[in-house]
C-alpha cells in the first residue's frame, strides 16, 4: 500500500506509434505460419488435381497411374465427401469442392491426391487421365453477355432523380467505357491447412483463413458434421488481402475430409502456380457509362452500368458488384443518377474479395468520368473535382439515399493541394510537356471517400474474450484475424488503454472458433473497429466487478476507484495493479469476460436500393507525379504525395504502414498486375514471372505520406478512429490519372486518353499513338 506517487502514463496505450506484435518475428523469421509448426506424427500430404479444360463433361477418369504413383497412399473425389459437396459462401450450392460431371473452369480442382510427401502427391496429381468432352466456353465478359451466360446473382441498381430529365437539362453528354483488370493476392504465405481428425466426429484445423467461423462451418457441411466438432485456429496469415475471405474453405475442406477418410493428420499447400490458377481474385470490370454535365463541369445525370467477370460461380460476386455501384460516386454528388450492375458468369475462376471489395472498380469507372468533363471542357480535372463534391443544399445524398454527414474531403484536398504544391508544380509540369520531346510528365490529385461497414448488416457483430490471470498478466482473444495490418496490435493496446497497463501486460492468443463463436470475416476494413469494441466491452465487465469489489473492501465510493497507469486508485490509497488482481482472485471475484458489440445506426434495403449501409466514410487524398516515356510507354512514379484519415488512430505507426501498402498494391493494380487468360480459357500468368508485382524500384522516388491528424470520428467508434485497412488503396488512383494527364499531352490535353486499367507501358503506349493519331 503505497502513498501517492507521481502519474506516469502507460507504454503502448491507445494513440501510440507502438510497433506490430510480431514484426520483430516477421523480420527474423520467427513468426510461425502453419508451415512452420512442428508436423504431427504419421502427416499425410494432400494436392488438389485440376481441371484441363475451361468447360467440358468429365466421361471418366483413369487413376491407374495416380495409384501406381510412389508414396501416393490415397485418392479424394467427390464420392468421398460424406456432408454436402459445396463451400459456396453465399450458400447458393454453386461451389464444389471436387467437380463431379462437368468443369466450368480451367484450374477446377476435380480430386485431390494423398501421400507421405508433399512432393509425390503433386508429382501423381499429375499423371492423372481424364476423358474430357469439351463445351463452348467464354472467358470474356462482354462476350458472355452476347452468349447469354446468366448472371451469378440478382443485379442490384441505384436510382435517385429523374434520369432523363438530368440528360436533357445537361449541356453536353460523354458515352464511353472502361475496362478495369482484376488482381492477384500474391500473399506471400499461400493458401494452407492442416487437419488433424479427433475423436467421434471431431476436427482440428489450422487455417489461413481471414474468416475461421465461416470455415469451421463449410468444414462441418462438408463432412456432415455440426460445426460444435470443427475447430479452426489461426494465428495469423502471411497475408490475406480478402483473398483468404473465402477461398481457404476449400483447402480445409480436402484437409479436413482426408483426415477423417484416412484417420491421419493432412497438409495440404499448393504452389504458387496452382495457388494463382485455382483461387479467385479482384474482379475485373467493364463500365459502359453515360455522364451528362454543364457548360462549368458541373454534373446533371450519370447513367452507368458495371458488368463484371465473376467466374463460374457467385462466391462474393454480388456484395462486391454492389460495393462498385455504392463507390461509383466517389466524393460526387450526382444530382440524378442510375447505377447498375452485372455480376457476369464467365467459364473463369470464381472472382472474390480482395482489398475495397469493387470499391476501387467503382471509384476508378466514377474518377474516369471525371476526366470526360475535365478533357472535354479543356480544363483541370482537380477542379471539375471541386465542383462536384458533396456538399451544400442539397447536394449531399448518394445514390442509395445515405446522407453523407460527415465529409471533410474539401479540406483533405485543400491541405494536399497545398502541401504538395500542386498549382505551381502542374503549371511547371505543363510548360516542361509544351518543350519536351520524349519524355512527359504528368500529375493528378484525386480523393477517396470509402464507406465503412459490411453492407450485410448482420456482419456487423463482433465478440472478444479477456482473461485476467492471478498474476494480473492478461490474455486477449477475439474474433478478428491477424494478416500483418496489424489487428492484434491495435486491440491489444485498446485492452492496456481499458485497465490502464503496459500493453507488454497483453497477449493476444491465436484466434480459435474455441473461444469466440460466429465471428464474421475479418474484412471490409472493420476487424478493429468491430474487435476492439468487444474487447472494450469485456475489459469494462471485468472493471465493474473490481471496482463493486474495491468499493467494498475499503468503504468507499466506487467513484473513488479509478484505473490509473499500472496502479488503481482505492480512495487516497495505490495500490500496484498486479496486488490489486491478486486480492481480487483472493476475494473470488470473476476475472474473466465475453464481451460483444454490433455496429449501431445501419440498415440496408438492397431490392429497393435504400437505407443507410456505412456507419460512416473514411476520406483520403493523393497527388502523384509520373514521367512517360512517349516512344516505349515506361513511366515512373517521380513523387507522391498523401493525406489520409483515420480519424483519431489508433496507432499512426501501424496505419502509416496500412496507408503507404495500400497505395503501392494499389498503384500494382492499376499499372503493372495483368491477368491474362488465352483463347483455351488458360490463365497465362500464374506465377512472378508473369504476374508483375510493384517492386521496391517501382516505389515513387518521393513518397510523402501524413494521417490527417485533425480528424476525429463523429461516430462513437473505438477511440474515435477509423478503418485504414481498404481506403488507401484507393489513393493510387492519382497515379493512373497522371500517366493519363502524360498521354494527353500529345493531343493538347482535349482528347480524353481513355487509358484502360492497368495502364502497362503497352497499352500507355497504344492510347499515345491513339491520341497522336486523332490529333492528326
Ligand atoms: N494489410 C496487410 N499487411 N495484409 C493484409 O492481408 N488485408 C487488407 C487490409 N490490410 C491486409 C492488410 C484487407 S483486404 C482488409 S479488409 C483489412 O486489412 C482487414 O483488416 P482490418 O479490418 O483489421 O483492417
Ligand atoms: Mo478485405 S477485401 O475486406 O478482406
Amino acid at each position: 500500500m503505497n502513498v501517492m506517487q507521481p502519474i506516469e502514463r502507460i507504454k503502448g496505450g491507445v494513440h501510440e506509434k507502438e510497433r506490430h506484435e510480431s514484426g520483430h518475428k516477421h523480420v527474423t523469421g520467427t513468426a510461425e505460419y502453419i508451415d512452420d509448426m512442428p508436423e504431427p506424427a504419421g502427416l499425410l500430404h494432400a494436392y488438389l488435381g485440376l481441371s484441363q479444360r475451361a468447360h467440358a463433361k468429365i466421361l471418366g477418369i483413369d487413376f491407374s497411374a495416380v495409384e501406381a504413383s510412389p508414396g501416393v497412399v490415397g485418392i479424394l473425389t467427390a464420392k468421398d465427401i460424406p456432408g454436402e459437396n459445396d463451400v459456396s459462401p453465399a450458400h447458393l450450392h454453386d461451389d464444389p469442392v471436387f467437380a463431379t460431371d462437368r468443369v466450368e473452369f480451367h484450374g477446377q480442382p476435380v480430386f485431390a491426391v494423398i501421400a507421405e510427401t508433399r512432393e509425390a502427391a503433386r508429382r501423381a496429381a499429375a499423371k492423372v487421365r481424364v476423358d474430357y468432352e469439351d463445351l463452348p466456353h467464354v472467358v470474356d465478359v462482354a462476350e458472355a453477355a452476347d452468349a447469354g451466360y446468366p448472371l451469378v446473382v440478382t443485379p442490384m441498381t441505384l436510382e435517385r432523380g429523374d434520369i432523363e430529365a438530368g440528360f436533357s437539362r445537361a449541356r453536353h453528354v460523354v458515352e464511353g467505357e472502361m475496362r478495369i483488370g482484376g488482381q492477384d493476392h500474391f500473399y506471400l504465405e499461400g493458401q494452407i491447412s492442416l487437419a488433424v481428425p479427433g475423436e467421434d466426429d471431431e476436427v482440428a484445423l489450422w487455417c489461413s483463413t481471414q474468416h475461421p467461423s465461416e470455415t469451421q462451418h463449410m468444414v462441418g457441411q462438408v463432412l456432415g458434421v455440426a460445426s460444435h466438432a470443427v475447430t479452426v485456429n489461426v494465428r495469423r496469415m502471411g497475408g490475406g488481402f480478402g483473398g483468404k475471405e473465402t477461398q481457404a474453405n476449400l483447402f480445409a475442406a480436402v484437409a479436413a475430409v482426408a483426415a477423417k477418410k484416412f484417420g491421419r493428420a493432412i497438409k495440404i499447400r499448393p504452389d504458387r502456380d496452382d495457388d494463382m490458377t485455382a483461387t479467385g481474385k479482384r474482379h475485373d470490370f467493364r463500365v459502359t457509362y453515360r455522364i451528362g454535365f454543364d457548360g462549368d463541369g458541373r454534373i446533371e445525370a450519370v447513367d452507368a452500368t458495371y458488368a463484371a467477370r465473376c467466374g463460374f460461380s457467385a462466391d462474393l460476386s454480388g456484395p462486391v458488384t454492389d460495393r462498385a455501384l455504392f463507390h461509383a460516386d466517389n466524393c460526387y454528388f450526382y444530382p440524378d443518377v442510375r447505377l447498375r450492375s452485372a455480376p457476369q458468369k464467365t467459364n473463369t475462376v470464381s472472382n472474390t474479395a480482395f482489398r475495397g471489395f469493387g470499391g476501387p472498380q467503382g471509384m476508378v469507372g466514377g474518377e474516369r468520368m471525371i476526366e470526360e468533363v475535365a478533357y472535354a471542357l479543356g480544363k483541370d480535372p482537380l477542379e471539375i473535382r471541386r465542383l462536384n463534391f458533396y456538399g451544400g443544399e442539397g447536394r449531399n445524398l448518394t445514390p442509395y439515399h445515405q446522407t453523407v454527414e460527415d465529409n471533410i474531403i474539401g479540406r483533405i484536398v485543400d491541405e494536399l493541394e497545398a502541401s504538395a504544391d500542386y498549382q505551381a508544380r502542374r503549371s511547371a509540369i505543363l510548360a516542361i510537356n509544351e518543350k519536351s520531346r520524349v519524355i512527359r510528365k504528368g500529375i493528378a490529385l484525386t480523393p477517396v471517400k470509402f464507406g465503412i461497414s459490411f453492407t450485410k448488416t448482420e456482419f456487423n457483430q463482433a465478440g472478444a474474450l479477456v482473461l485476467v490471470y492471478a498474476d494480473g498478466s492478461i490474455q486477449l482473444n477475439h474474433g478478428g484475424t491477424e494478416m500483418g495490418q496489424g489487428l492484434y496490435t491495435k486491440v491489444a493496446q485498446v485492452v492496456a488503454d481499458e485497465f490502464q497497463v503496459d500493453l507488454s501486460r497483453i497477449r493476444v492468443t491465436a484466434t480459435t472458433t474455441g473461444k469466440v463463436p460466429n465471428t464474421s470475416a475479418t474484412a471490409a476494413s472493420s476487424g478493429s473497429d468491430l474487435n476492439g469494441m468487444a474487447a472494450a466491452d469485456a475489459c469494462r465487465q471485468i472493471k465493474a466487478r473490481l471496482v463493486a469489489f474495491a468499493a467494498e473492501r475499503h468503504g468507499v465510493p466506487e467513484s473513488e476507484v479509478v484505473f490509473e497507469p499500472n496502479t488503481v486508485r482505492i480512495g487516497a490509497e495505490r495500490i500496484a495493479f498486479s496486488d490489486f488482481i491478486a486480492a481480487a482472485y483472493a476475494a473470488r471475484v470473476q476475472l474473466s469476460a465475453a464481451g460483444f458489440y454490433k455496429t449501431p445506426k445501419i440498415h440496408w434495403d438492397r431490392a429497393a436500393g435504400r437505407g443507410r449501409p456505412f456507419f460512416y466514410y473514411a476520406y483520403g487524398a493523393s497527388c502523384s507525379e509520373v514521367s512517360v516515356d512517349t516512344l516505349t510507354g515506361e513511366y515512373q512514379v517521380d513523387r507522391a504525395d498523401i493525406l489520409h484519415d483515420v480519424g483519431r488512430s489508433l496507432n499512426p505507426a501501424i496505419d502509416l504502414g496500412q496507408v503507404e501498402g495500400a497505395f503501392v498494391q494499389g498503384m500494382g493494380w492499376l499499372t503493372t498486375e495483368e491477368l491474362w487468360w488465352d483463347a483455351k480459357g488458360r490463365l497465362r500468368t500464374h506465377a512472378p514471372s508473369t504476374y508483375k508485382i510493384p517492386l521496391a524500384s517501382d516505389r515513387p522516388r518521393v513518397f510523402n505520406v501524413r494521417l490527417a491528424e485533425w480528424s476525429i470520428n463523429r461516430e462513437e467508434t473505438i477511440r474515435r478512429s477509423k478503418a485504414v485497412g481498404e481506403p488507401p488503396f484507393m489513393l493510387a488512383i492519382s497515379v493512373l490519372e497522371a500517366i493519363s494527364m502524360a498521354a494527353a499531352s500529345v493531343a493538347d490535353y482535349r482528347i480524353p486518353p481513355r487509358l484502360d486499367a492497368p495502364a502497362t507501358p503497352e497499352r500507355v503506349l497504344m492510347a499515345i499513338e491513339r491520341l497522336k493519331a486523332a490529333r492528326r
